[in-house]
């Protein structure tokens, strides 16, 4: 099953809830919020407060990508505020399997992260404990930066694990997404297609989303 998951980055921010109404009547169930500490990644992106105001006001399905360093600070306020899947980057953290933990504790959903410069050998232990693997396809920090084409390589070896041991882990994608570059992920394996300046930077929303629903 394909999940299309626009990325609020890009969204416009001088009228978002048009772009929320807009995700709702193409029948999106699932949106992605960047959580950016100017630390482990350069730029700033989204809080705690906005994430409860999406809880309060919509419906989707909260998919919370923590690009902050000591994600173990931050676990409790995503959850208070209504994430539903909380994902951490293996590289923000010592304790990687201690923040994990944490976060199923809560009872959310888990993600984990990596960057495309991390081998999936250092998660591969980590596997049994979360619902979803999310592959950078792009150095995180920004939207609207070009995939990176070898990734799609580390895609087709954690489908690859997956099936091997028979996980039910999604895979999601996230960077550089387009009809494109979607079509080389999901071939890969991937499920999950997070997309910002594809979804919002074209003519219409419904259009591009449209066409990444085509993939399949
Ligand atoms: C980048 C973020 C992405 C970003 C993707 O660090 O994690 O979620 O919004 O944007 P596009 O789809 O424009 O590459
Ligand atoms: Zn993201």
């Amino acid at each position: 099953m394909l999940i299309i998951e626009p990325s609020l980055l890009s969204a416009n921010l001088m009228n978002v809830k048009h772009d929320l109404n807009k995700l709702s009547q193409d029948r999106i169930e699932r949106v992605h919020i960047d959580i950016m500490d100017g630390n482990f990644v350069p730029n700033l992106a989204f809080t705690p407060e906005f994430v409860k105001r999406l809880n309060e006001t919509t419906s989707f399905f909260l998919d919370c990508h923590l690009m902050v360093e000591n994600p173990e600070k931050w676990v409790d306020h995503f959850e208070k505020s209504g994430a539903d899947l909380i994902t951490i980057h293996v590289e923000s953290t010592p304790h990687i399997h201690r923040v994990l933990q944490q976060i199923k504790e809560t009872g959310k959903k888990v993600g984990i992260a990596v960057n495309p410069g991390t081998t999936l050998q250092s998660i591969a232990w980590l596997f049994p404990l979360v619902d979803q693997v999310l592959i950078m396809t792009v150095n995180p920090g920004f939207g609207g930066q070009k995939f990176i084409f070898e990734m799609v390589g580390k895609i087709k070896e954690l489908n690859k694990l997956k099936k091997h041991f028979n996980y039910k882990f999604d895979i999601e994608v996230d960077g550089g997404i387009n009809v494109k570059t979607g079509r080389l992920c999901l071939d890969a394996g991937a499920n999950i297609l997070v997309a910002g300046s594809y979804v919002f930077s074209g003519e219409s929303i419904s259009e591009q989303i449209n066409n990444l629903r085509q993939l399949v």
